[in-house]
């Protein structure tokens, strides 16, 4: 029989995670950026600038974004490693990376782009100098893994950067809960015509691993002096891991 995981609050088959999160996402591609930004007001952008200022990164150097979807994170390493630099944008999901690979090149900016899962990197050992995953892992059906093959791509004295919903701090977690379970998947069918998908993202944060229990997941998958800043009280973290 086959190992059970959840999609949501949904028990399923281990085999059914990824064909699930994958509707969500070719369901949302074309208005997920708009999505992010109504659901969070605007906040999204304030911890992605956060994890920039917290990445131990130089020109020249290679990142491998995963999970990178419409490309936030891969236009803001591209600026910081400059011409010499390498920067790939890779997602599991052609319809995600369509998108953040059309925004790129509206900008003018040519850069490697890779349909690849997470738990299978077609990337060689010592790779990389630094790895990003941005709300991704949530979505994975086994983080282990993924978080194994991300300390195996990595070079020796790189980085790993995690950002990821996380646990509130809990004296406000019963209005976050109000907001999250009333309003996003409203907002998700009025401007995605999607209201289950968003549904699924609420569900997902409150069954992602804590911020200790990811800490604790990342040491297991090798890595080093691993530590976390929380971002808006806990709605997001920051989670920093090492390969030395
Ligand atoms: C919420 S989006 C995040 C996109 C982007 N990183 C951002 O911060 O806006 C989650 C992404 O994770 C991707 N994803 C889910 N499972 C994956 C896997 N096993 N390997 C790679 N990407 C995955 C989805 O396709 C989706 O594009």
């Amino acid at each position: 029989m086959s190992e059970k995981t959840h999609f949501g609050y949904q028990q399923v088959d281990e085999s059914q995670k990824s064909e699930k999160v994958a509707e969500v996402f070719h369901s949302v591609a074309k208005k997920y950026d708009i999505m992010n930004d109504v659901m969070s007001m605007g906040i999204h952008r304030v911890w992605k600038q956060f994890t920039f200022a917290t990445a131990r990164i130089q020109k020249g150097d290679k990142v491998l974004d995963i999970a990178g979807g419409t490309g936030d994170l891969a236009r803001g390493w591209l600026k910081r490693v400059g011409e010499t630099g390498e920067v790939w944008l890779t997602d599991i999901n052609s319809s995600m990376l369509s998108v953040g690979r059309d925004r790129l090149l509206n900008e003018g900016n040519v850069i490697p782009v890779a349909v690849c899962d997470a738990e299978k990197l077609p990337f060689p050992d010592n790779y990389f100098d630094l790895v990003s995953v941005a709300f991704g892992l949530r979505n994975m059906t086994h983080k282990d893994i993924a978080l194994k093959e991300m300390y195996r791509v990595l070079k020796p004295g790189g980085q790993l950067l995690v950002l990821e919903f996380s646990k509130i701090y809990e004296p406000l977690s019963k209005p976050y809960d109000f907001y999250s379970f009333n309003f996003l998947p409203k907002f998700g069918q009025l401007i995605a015509n999607d209201a289950d998908s968003y549904q699924y993202l609420v569900e997902s944060i409150r069954m992602h691993p804590d911020q200790e229990t990811l800490k604790q997941m990342m040491l297991d998958a090798g890595f080093d002096r691993v530590d976390y800043n929380n971002l808006t009280a806990g709605v997001a973290a920051l989670h920093k891991g090492n390969k030395f």
